[in-house]
């Protein structure tokens, strides 16, 4: 049979690391694919890449159109990144009757809908195991290897970056920006890091695990989204003292009321796996309800990691390149007929643990003034940290973990703590998630 000819739109980090693993794994793909595949013809505003990743045969082109129009390619690889033009390649891409390989989680998460749609329409594939946590096979998982169950909620680190941030800080007391910078200069980090360190990063894609788990339509404009630019060094250790790590976590759960999606800083205990996930890697924690607990953990970014699940995706392709569209895997786990209108709640609703930090005062009665405003709301306090202020300090950090509280009533109480006139500034929160 004749190998199959894909085009690469995009040579950088992950698009250098496809054409690479192609290449050296030639052979064990074509026995895991049942026919060759061969990169033929590549979208690069660096035309040198293709001679410094030793592919002097590759057609090369500066338009990335050029690509998707190409008839001899079946399969069109995106890797470019961000909304557009990968939006309107990929749909030009489908509309040519090209399957599609993509790593671009911010695609998906925005536009997955329509694409899906169009591909439907079109009877081609939409490939993304790489949007998701890098090279952990983890969409495979859930949309395959989980499908018996009623998934009940997944609790992830899925943004490489933040993750490494905030370990550099735990462990060697490294400043935020710094660390930052690192990521940045190793190519973890989003061409724009606020995706990264202000939680959107994680949002794109825990919107597609939550979609994916559920069976509901992708809706990233509902994620609750909180990165973790406010989290200090002061926050790290406290936490630690507690007996807590702090992660930065997107959570999907299904509830009576519909599906809870939010990304935010969370306090978990150390003595759960997933709380010792540090530096770059990624892990996602799946509750099911047959399975129960299930742990995918591996590299979340990096070249070959990448790589490796869109070399999966194109070998996915390949082998079912001529099933009956009807009968493929559904993009969204679940037939696209059958996904549910299940509501998203709002996070007023949510119900977890808090770590407050609070800039107090340095007399008597100030605890009490803010330990009465918990109480009047039923805000039961689980431990509590006042340290020893230095001789002459005239205000000291407070430390509250509370037991699990409705999100409504501790806004409410943050509030009026921070008009108290004996606290000074904001109250920092972070949220405590058992995980159990
Ligand atoms: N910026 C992302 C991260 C890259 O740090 O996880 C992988 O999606």
């Amino acid at each position: 049979m004749n190998p199959v000819k894909i085009g690469l739109l995009g040579l950088g980090t992950v698009g250098g690391g496809t054409a690479t693993v192609l290449k050296r794994n030639a052979e064990e793909i074509a026995r895991r694919a049942g026919r060759g595949i061969i990169v033929d013809y590549a979208a690069t505003l660096e035309p040198e890449r293709a001679g410094e990743l030793g592919l002097s045969d590759l057609r090369i082109t500066q338009d990335a159109f050029d690509v998707v129009n190409d008839p001899d390619i079946s399969i069109v690889v995106e890797l470019i990144g961000g909304y557009s033009p990968a939006k309107e390649l990929v749909l030009q891409a489908i509309e040519n009757g090209k399957h599609v390989v993509t790593a671009n989680k911010a695609l998906i998460a925005v536009h997955g809908n329509e694409i899906f749609a169009k591909a439907q329409e079109k009877g081609v594939m939409v490939a993304f195991e790489a949007a998701v946590a890098g090279g952990i096979p983890i969409i495979k998982a859930l949309r395959e290897g989980l499908a018996a169950n009623k998934i009940e909620w997944l609790a992830g680190i899925i943004n490489g970056t933040g993750n490494f941030i905030l370990t550099e800080m735990r462990d060697k007391g490294r400043a935020f920006d710094d660390v930052l910078a690192e990521a940045q200069a190793l190519g973890y980090a989003e061409a724009d890091p606020t995706f990264d360190v202000e939680g959107i990063d994680a949002a794109h894609k825990l919107s597609i695990l939550s979609s994916i788990a559920f069976g509901i339509p992708l809706q990233f404009e509902k994620t609750y989204t909180e990165g973790i630019s406010k989290i200090s060094r002061d926050d790290v250790t406290y936490a630690s003292e507690l007996g807590y790590n702090i992660k930065h976590l997107g959570i999907a759960r299904r509830t009576k009321e519909g599906v809870e999606q939010r990304v935010h800083p969370t306090m978990i205990p150390k003595t759960r796996l997933i709380a010792n996930v540090n530096g770059v890697m990624n892990a996602v924690l799946v509750n099911g309800d047959a399975v129960g607990h299930t742990l995918y953990y591996g590299a979340g970014a990096g070249d070959e990691p990448t790589a490796s699940a869109v070399v999966a995706d194109i070998i996915d392709v390949v082998r079912v390149l001529t099933t009956d569209p009807e009968n493929r895997v559904p993009h969204l786990a679940f037939q696209p007929d059958s996904l549910a209108d299940t509501p998203i709640v709002s996070m007023d609703a949510i119900e977890t643990g808090f770590y407050l930090r609070m800039r107090a005062a340095n007399h008597a009665g100030v605890l009490a003034e803010v330990t009465k405003i918990l109480g009047e709301r039923n805000i039961s306090i689980e431990a509590f940290i006042q340290k020893e202020p230095s001789e002459d300090a005239d205000k000291v950090d407070i430390i509250l973990l509370t037991h699990r509280v409705n999100e409504g009533d501790m806004n409410a109480a943050i509030k009026e703590i921070e008009a108290l006139d004996v606290i000074t500034g904001d109250v920092m929160r972070i949220r405590v998630e058992s995980l159990k």
